[in-house]
């Protein structure tokens, strides 16, 4: 019988299409209830204790959230922790510099001495995770307005936190799950000193570029290296030089097996966030507002830096990390609009919307909870679709698209703290009876306003130290006049009006350029010069600092007169997704993505892009140099890759056929934030490490696409022959537990390195 559904299974996969995605990023906590059995049956080899164990080492052990932003995996017992390329983009463009360029030329660290130290670079490792959806529930009631309990959950999560850590270094943090139906606490371990280890050139970690970004196939070696570090004790701690590799729990064994069609493939990791129950009203204000405006910003914003970047090397160096994440999400958000309309995603929510109406209508209990559910969500976006477009161009334009304007707003709040406390000295000793208190007074007052300049001095070194002056003015000039065109003067800053309009006659240009001449915002020596010696009647005249703050204003303010329609929204959502879920008591849901830990598990497959098409499930080094152009930075070949290529020189990392894979691809569910997690095999062994999701399920993160929806992953063992021929840092892979077992002999459970085995 289990033969029959064995070879069942192989036929049904190896059709390509027929393989059914797996949608759902699954809690860990909740694996052996939930998923275990299917995923046993599809080749999971291990126990739900070996992927999940509060009391025993286990797979969790060797997952890492890095800095909050993206995933990594520990693939040795002396702290050794893969990651992706473009995690470990900004590390490394820290590094680089003209001389040496570790973008261009990438960096291997020969022995540990040679690793580098990241400021503020952190990861954490989850110890534990608890539902507390009782405790927090207990003190909300019907009644309460979604704020309110949001503040009643902020208010519990905390104290659960809190007495969950106490006396530890662990941090604790409580979640809200199924928008505002579920809590969970998460306690991680938490380590300061991360060191960069190694990186292939860009033209191996980014091959492809823009161009190929978001897109299969794929040929890029998107991996980099990082080393955990703690204190001698083994305990956290922050850099330094007699610190020691973490030992951990546990740490992947790497397969060098390869994949074949249809193979198991689960995913440990912390995506980012996913938006699977949103309305069919929120599909349609991406598609006409939020997105198209986004890209337009970003179109701009892109060719101005270009400008800049192309001219001169120290400048693309400098703003290289600022460039890549602009130009990721403003690809994005192109294929997520063009995936929305092919996908038919706004049909599809309006089928669930209809069905669900019918479903609460059909019973006066129903009706009596989530009968407003679909009002509520149909008034919310009603009453913010007037202002998403001037909304994006005051955010993306006028905020977050030159580097002044936050820096501006920043060093804003510290010195008019500093300001106020000085000039209410006169006042406060006024008041106070004694020579003693007056003394007092003052130099409290002093003490103060030092700690004040001090953290607007460490705020000036941080952003200028990633700072390009006339990048920032043109984007400035070219962003703000963009705002001014496309939105009317209400949606403005009236700085527009009354600064740039008449003082400069429109002129944005005219605007920028006379900021470099006296703006303290753009130069850092005469920032300096001024925290020197603040004045503020000059400080409180500086353009910038007028237009940034209004800017904020304006920002904060539009979130103040949306609160109601976030309300709205708000419980619409928590009503939708708790209705959806009493409606198919069968079906199995699962949260959205919030950056906790999740687990997704499915299978390698090729599959039709369109019709007519195929898409086989991996790539060779064939493609890498069928793609080669050496007039186009994102397809140039580095010489010792062409050399090894024409060698045939792949050592034990070649396929059975003699082939040196690159990428593959499984129906993995996953998202931003999961960059850089581990692909494991049914084993527990590591296969892949994952980087981005295929251009047809660009709408993914709104509705799992079953059939397109695809997880691209560099193979392991491109990884391992760039670290190893291309680098010649074989030391590395020498200190990771690699399995081959050959193709006759699977590894069975019991044979499942464990941490005796494999340290
Ligand atoms: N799209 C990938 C992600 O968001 C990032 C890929 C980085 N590569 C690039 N060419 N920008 O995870």
């Amino acid at each position: 019988m289990k033969k029959i559904l064995a070879i069942f299974l192989v036929g049904a996969l190896s059709l390509g299409t027929k393989v059914k995605a797996d949608e759902g990023m699954w809690l860990l906590s909740l694996i052996s209830q939930l998923n275990y059995a299917d995923m046993q049956a599809k080749g999971l080899k291990l126990t739900p204790e070996q992927l999940y164990s509060i009391n025993n080492a286990s797979m969790k052990d060797a997952i890492v959230s890095l800095g909050g932003f993206c995933t990594g995996e520990i693939i040795s017992g002396e702290g050794l922790m893969l990651t992706n390329h473009h995690c470990g983009f900004d590390a490394i463009r820290t590094h680089s510099t003209v001389e040496n360029d570790y973008l261009t030329d990438g960096f291997w660290a020969m022995n540990r001495a040679e690793e580098k130290s990241n400021d503020g670079l952190y990861v954490r490792i989850l110890l534990r995770m608890e539902d507390v959806t009782d405790k927090v529930m207990a003190e909300m009631t019907d009644e309460m307005s979604e704020t309110e309990r949001a503040s009643v959950a902020k208010k519990i999560g905390a104290a659960l936190a809190e007495e969950a850590t106490k006396g530890t270094k662990n941090k604790g943090l409580v979640k809200n799950f199924f928008h505002g139906n579920e809590y969970y606490l998460f306690i991680y371990e938490q380590f300061d000193d991360v060191r960069l280890v190694g990186a292939p050139p860009s033209s191996v970690g980014k091959y492809g570029g823009d161009t190929d970004n978001w897109m299969w196939p794929r040929h890029t070696g998107d991996f980099s290296m990082f080393r955990i570090y703690t204190a001698p004790d083994g305990s956290s701690a922050a850099y330094a030089e007699e610190n020691i590799p973490l030992n951990p729990r546990h740490h992947l064994p790497v397969s060098i097996d390869g994949v074949k069609d249809g193979d198991f493939t689960m995913v440990f990791g912390f995506p980012g966030s996913t938006d699977r129950y949103l309305s069919s009203h929120g599909v349609q204000q991406a598609i006409d507002k939020y997105n198209p405006t986004t890209v337009e910003i970003r179109d701009l914003k892109l060719a101005t830096m270009r400008t800049y970047m192309e001219a001169d090397d120290a400048t693309r160096i400098l703003l290289a990390s600022n460039y890549a994440q602009t130009a990721n999400y403003w690809k994005y958000y192109i294929g997520q609009t063009e995936q929305l309309k092919n996908n038919g995603v706004y049909d599809k929510k309006k089928a669930i919307e209809d069905e669900f109406i019918s479903w609460v209508n059909a019973d006066a209990a129903r009706k009596a909870t989530y009968g407003e559910t679909l009002d509520l969500l149909a008034k919310g976006y009603a009453s913010t679709d007037p202002t998403v477009v001037s909304g994006r161009y005051l955010f993306e334009a006028g905020i977050i698209g030159p580097q002044s304007t936050v820096y501006a707003w920043r060093m804003d709040r510290i010195m008019g703290m500093y300001f106020e406390t000085k000039n209410g000295i006169k006042a406060a000793q006024k008041a106070a009876e004694t020579d003693e208190e007056k003394e007092k007074v003052a130099s409290d007052a002093a003490t103060k306003m030092e700690r004040l300049l001090g953290a607007a001095q460490a705020q000036t070194e941080e952003h200028f130290g990633e700072y390009h002056q006339a990048t920032d003015v043109a984007l400035i000039a070219n962003l703000w006049e963009m705002y001014y065109k496309n939105t009317s003067s209400e949606q403005q800053p009236s700085f527009f009006t009354n600064v740039i309009a008449k003082k400069y006659k429109g002129d944005f240009t005219a605007f920028a350029n006379g900021l470099v001449e006296k703006s303290i915002f753009v130069d850092k020596t005469r920032m300096m010069e001024f925290l020197a010696e603040p004045n503020e009647k000059a400080y409180s005249k500086e353009e910038l600092n007028v237009a940034s703050a209004e800017m904020l204003g304006m920002y904060f303010a539009s979130e103040e007169a949306n609160a109601e329609a976030g309300q709205n929204l708000d419980k619409g959502y928590r009503l939708l997704t708790a209705g959806l879920r009493e409606m198919n008591p069968d079906k199995k849901y699962a949260p959205d993505a919030n950056s906790t830990i999740r687990m997704t598990y499915g299978t390698v497959g090729s599959y039709y892009p369109k019709d007519g098409v195929f898409y086989d499930y991996y790539t060779t080094i064939e493609g890498i140099m069928q793609k080669e152009d050496p007039n186009n930075d994102e397809f140039v070949v580095p010489a010792k890759l062409k050399e090894l290529y024409m060698n045939k020189d792949y050592g034990q990392y070649a396929n059975t056929d003699g082939q040196m894979p690159v990428c593959f691809i499984s129906n993995n569910d996953i998202t931003g934030g999961n960059s850089g997690s581990p692909v494991i095999n049914g084993n527990g062994e590591l296969i892949g490490c994952a980087f981005d999701g295929n251009w047809e399920a660009m709408s993914g993160d709104v509705f799992f696409e079953t059939k397109l929806q695809r997880t691209i992953s560099v193979d392991i063992r491109y990884v391992l022959f760039i670290i190893d021929k291309y680098a010649g840092a074989g030391h590395l892979v020498d200190e990771m537990t690699l399995v081959k077992t050959a193709s006759v002999k699977k590894a069975s459970v019991e044979e499942m390195p464990t941490e005796e085995a494999t340290n």
